[in-house]
């Protein structure tokens, strides 16, 4: 991943590449460390304190349970037909596969997203800065995996926004995604990027993962062969819990 190219990036964001590895347990640099300071809300949020060992008993793995009956309505995984009219933006197809290590498919994983619009606008009250909101669009979607741990959305490509973590800054597209398996204590959490993003070299969110190829498995690939002819293109994102092609999460398994 190159660097940004201008002195005035450079003033306002470099990236932390030169911690020395005597720092870094194997693989960590694979995962979003709680504390990354070009970005600049996670000197505030991250935890203080060592984390508490909490062990899992038989209350919190089987239940209460998720079940698909009790979570998914008809029109969950399809954003751009919550509202009477359509959404402004270039309508995708998002698919994939939940998968354990070893590629083992995770069946009956909800999945949950929500995102910016095609302007970059979220629908929420602390996102003020001047783009529209799409009355068609509210930007959360969610489904359920099935046998072979896939799940599908069709919605509307995201836009890039600005945020204030520096001079300039813009987030590159993206949707985030949460994972919930099949006990509340089991969730993931992370977002997805959209491939050949400019604005990759200068987004310390994408960044604080360090190792470049941990960074390249939280992009989508673009997949020709499933957009469909006068309707959509298609996006293909496999998510990948744990083993070391294990995707990136916002607090590592
Ligand atoms: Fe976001």
């Amino acid at each position: 991943m190159s660097e940004p190219s201008t002195e005035k990036a450079h003033a306002v964001y470099k990236p932390v590449t030169d911690t020395p590895d005597c720092y870094l347990r194997p693989g960590e640099d694979e995962q979003t460390p709680l504390d990354y300071p070009p970005y600049k809300s996670s000197r505030l949020r991250h935890p203080k304190q060592p984390l508490v060992f909490m062990p899992q008993t038989i209350t919190e793995i089987t239940g209460p349970q998720l079940g698909r009956e009790r979570v998914l309505g008809e029109l969950d995984n399809d954003l751009t037909r919550q509202h009477p009219g359509e959404p402004i933006g270039q309508r995708i197809t998002l698919t994939g596969r939940v998968l354990d290590t070893e590629g083992k498919p995770l069946r009956g994983t909800l999945v949950e997203i929500w995102q910016a619009n095609a302007a970059g606008r979220y629908r929420h009250r602390w996102d003020r800065w001047p783009a529209p909101l799409d009355p068609n669009f509210t930007g959360a979607g969610r489904a359920i995996t099935d046998d072979d741990g896939r799940y599908s959305f069709t919605t509307i490509k995201p836009g890039p926004y600005p945020w204030g973590n520096h001079y300039n800054a813009w987030r590159p597209a993206h949707i985030h995604f949460s994972l919930l398996g099949r006990a509340f204590v089991q969730r993931l959490v992370t977002q997805m990027y959209f491939p050949d993003d400019p604005l990759f070299p200068y987004d310390p969110v994408f960044n604080s993962v360090r190792d470049e190829r941990a960074r390249q498995r939280m992009v989508s690939r673009f997949a020709m062969s499933a957009s469909e002819p006068d309707w959509a293109l298609a996006f293909e994102w496999d998510i990948y819990l744990r083993g070391p092609g294990a995707t990136p999460f916002e607090e590592a398994l």
